[in-house]
């Protein structure tokens, strides 16, 4: 399936289903330059379904991201065509993308005809489940070429994006092009009469505008780029440096383990393909399956809270790009919250193109076939993340500008927010949150109501405590400037005290045990048998849909889609879980860590991807290594092994790539990033000798060796980093070791 995505490229459209007018922003499939076919004599063209293949061989170099792929075609008459290819979009220039095709006639002559094309009549048809909806999102507006150059210009039939495409084709042989174009297709021809055994190779270098990167004209804007490109080497060539570059300060390298090296590395691979600091500025955010496909129509959700993390280690201007895109929709946020009768930002669950909620309000079953409400929008969580990311951002970072000025404006608006869903309850004396979910998506409504929405969500709950805790550290970084950002949107003093009154007052639900109940009234639901349905079906990932197939409801049920209460244990040390407990009046038991992941673990179907990175983290806490390396191993295979039955092709899965990057730098090399300083935890998996990485903390350079017994540092600076509650002054540009078994031996 041919699919060529740009940041940002939305297009909305209706449907009709079944009496029911359904819109959607979709992430639109732009034109496809791909096109490149042959057939010999007046044939027809070579069909790859209908021919013989043998040899086929794919190479996805992550490299230098080079594309090759070769095999042999024997056509019904026996003859036998070995097909070369390359192909690469540039890091280098994202607007630019190039093909290198080589066909040989092994066994017979022939008049042999090759055709390009620039393709803007295809629809978005990646996803089977949306098949019913209107996906025909480009309109032509022009096409044409002479020679070996041809361009297609097509826009967006709703939003208006125009996208030009201009190719420019070159051939080994003497040759002669021709271009034949209708609205929204351009082809150019190629023939050649091919002796036994010879090769001819043509080039195909293409550049890509969209009206969302210029506000030129952005057919000229291609064709300068085009006019620029030499060959595909010298723009193969300058990707590759790029690349070079990016893999210089991501890459991690594991010793002892090849399986974990080459997926951490297909995973850092997928993550720069959808955003590096290649791409110009886009005003967008990272999508949930990345620049690789139309599941979930490109939308940005709480994802990023995985992330992030990637970006503000290694490329922080991509970071802050990716929240300027939440910052340029505070405006959106504050209307959808004045909407539903609340104060301050809240943002979509889904977002688009302008900020608006884009969830669906129905919902394909694809089990039963039938369409079903979809509450999920009300994972109101996601604002949350958005908070929790610009702390993130500026404690890795140290870009005080950034709170400054946007990051506090979007912290307080959310907290805002906040304080305004929070309401005071008569019978617990707490404060109380109404009609949220939490990322659990299989609990929606209390059984049996119809009205979305569940009752003071834990993980909402102790990050909303969390975020208010937040607001007077925050206040005081930017105390130059908190009076005019506080003036700007009218905090007062009072406001402030109402939120420092929530923090310490918002209810949860907790039992005897020490288990935190997911919401209150989840412990009343029925237990799920287990055993039974794995049976019947095997895999379960998706309870929700097996059990609305069956006419049930995972409403009533006490199981999980993906860590929900454990998330707070995923964003915040265990330090700061125990003092926001302790502030809100709430005293645990001891080991109450390990009974709440027992507990939930067994009933977690791990319905999403990211299910399992949260587990192997918390597995990791409590000590228990195998648990971790197992559901870790899980989520680190699961794109690669397409482990929900081939959702992959429809895009990879943005958040666990980068929370299985994450697990290994900050739960294996044990690299944890949320503090004021470094604080050093190594623990690396059994089979894994070392880790070796480098990071950007506060602006400052780390070269980390992590062994099993020791832990080599070199800073750029001179540096402090804690280790077992020990501070250690390292030096600059000095190779230190730590000993991490015998801690009181040196330092
Ligand atoms: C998960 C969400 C996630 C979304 C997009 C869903 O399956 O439950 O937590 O945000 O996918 O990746």
């Amino acid at each position: 399936y041919p699919g060529t995505y740009i940041t940002g490229l939305y297009n909305r459209l209706a449907t009709n289903i079944g009496g029911r007018e359904i819109c959607n922003e979709d992430f639109v499939n732009a034109p496809n330059w791909l096109t490149l076919r042959f057939k010999i004599e007046n044939e027809p063209w070579i069909d790859l379904n209908k021919v013989k293949i043998e040899k086929l061989n794919r190479c996805l170099n992550l490299k230098t991201g080079l594309l090759s792929r070769s095999m042999i075609v024997t056509d019904a008459k026996g003859r036998k065509t070995l097909v070369e290819s390359g192909r690469v979009a540039s890091m280098h220039n994202p607007h630019l993308a190039a093909i290198k095709y080589r066909l040989t006639a092994l066994n017979y002559p022939g008049l042999l005809r090759i055709t390009s094309a620039l393709d803007g009549t295809i629809i978005n048809e990646g996803v089977e489940r949306y098949k019913s909806l209107n996906s025909k999102h480009l309109e032509p507006v022009d096409q044409g070429g002479s020679t070996n150059f041809s361009f297609l210009r097509v826009k967006t039939n709703q939003s208006n994006i125009e996208i030009a495409e201009a190719a420019r084709l070159a051939c080994d042989k003497e040759v002669q092009f021709t271009v034949s174009s209708k609205p929204g297709i351009v082809h150019t021809h190629v023939q050649y009469e091919i002796k036994e055994g010879e090769s001819i190779e043509l080039q195909k270098i293409v550049s890509i505008f969209s009206s969302l990167e210029t506000n030129g004209d952005v057919l000229k804007e291609a064709k300068k780029a085009l006019e620029k490109i030499v060959d595909f080497n010298f723009l193969y060539s300058a990707s590759k440096r790029s690349w070079a570059g990016l893999w210089r300060k991501a890459d991690i390298k594991i010793e002892g383990d090849r399986m974990s090296q080459r997926l951490i590395r297909l995973h850092i691979y997928h993550l720069l393909v959808s955003a590096s600091p290649h791409n110009r500025k886009p005003d967008a955010g990272i999508t949930a399956r990345g620049l690789h496909g139309e599941a979930y129509r490109g939308h940005i959700f709480w994802d990023e809270l995985f992330i992030l993390p990637f970006y503000n280690i290694h490329f922080p201007e991509t970071a802050r790009q990716i929240l300027m895109y939440r910052y340029h929709r505070l405006e959106k946020a504050k209307e959808n919250a004045k909407e539903y009768g609340y104060k301050g930002a809240m943002f979509p669950w889904q977002s688009g193109s302008d900020g608006s909620e884009e969830t669906q309000v129905v919902h394909l079953n694809p089990v039963s076939g039938e369409w079903g409400d979809d509450h999920s929008s009300l994972q109101r969580h996601v604002s949350l993340a958005i908070a929790y990311n610009v702390w993130q951002y500026v404690n890795t970072t140290g870009d005080v500008d950034f709170m400054k000025n946007y990051g506090a404006e979007i912290v307080f608006e959310i907290a805002r927010f906040w304080a305004s869903k929070s309401e005071p309850d008569e019978n617990t004396g707490k404060y109380s949150i109404k009609s949220v979910m939490g990322p659990d998506e299989f609990h929606e409504s209390y059984p049996g109501d119809s009205q979305g929405g569940l009752t003071d969500n834990a993980y909402t709950n102790l990050m909303v405590a969390w975020l208010f805790g937040k607001v007077p550290e925050i206040i005081e970084m930017i105390r130059d400037d908190s009076g005019t950002i506080l003036e700007k949107i009218s905090l007062s003093e009072n406001e402030i005290q109402r939120w420092n009154d929530i923090q310490h007052g918002i209810n949860l639900v907790v039992n005897q045990e020490g288990i935190i109940s997911q919401y209150d009234g989840y412990f009343d639901l029925k237990e799920l048998d287990w055993n039974y349905y794995r049976k019947k079906y095997k895999n379960v990932y998706r309870m929700d849909r097996l059990l609305k197939a069956e006419g049930k409801s995972a409403d009533d049920f006490k199981v999980v889609k993906q860590a929900d209460t454990l998330m707070t244990f995923y964003n915040l040390t265990r330090e700061t879980v125990d003092k926001i407990l302790d502030d809100m009046g709430y005293e645990l038991p001891s080991g109450y860590i390990e009974k709440n992941l027992d507990y939930y673990l067994k009933r977690t179907s791990h319905g999403s991807t990211l299910s399992r990175v949260v587990h192997a983290q918390l597995a990791k806490l409590i000590g228990d290594d195998e648990l971790s390396w197992s559901l870790y191993s899980g989520a680190l295979s699961s794109d690669f092994d397409d482990v929900r039955d081939g959702t992959t092709a429809e895009g990879i899965h943005t958040g666990v790539m980068a929370g299985t990057i994450m697990i290994a730098l900050s739960t294996y090399a044990g690299i944890d990033i949320r503090g004021e300083v470094l604080n050093l935890n190594p623990g690396l998996p059994k089979n894994w000798k070392s880790v070796d990485l480098n990071i950007d903390f506060k602006g400052v350079n780390y070269h980390f060796n992590v062994k099993h017994d020791v832990c080599e540092i070199t800073p750029e600076k001179d540096s402090i980093i804690t280790f077992k509650k020990k501070t250690y002054r390292i030096a600059a540009n000095k190779k230190t070791t730590i000993n991490l078994k015998n801690v009181s031996n040196k330092l």
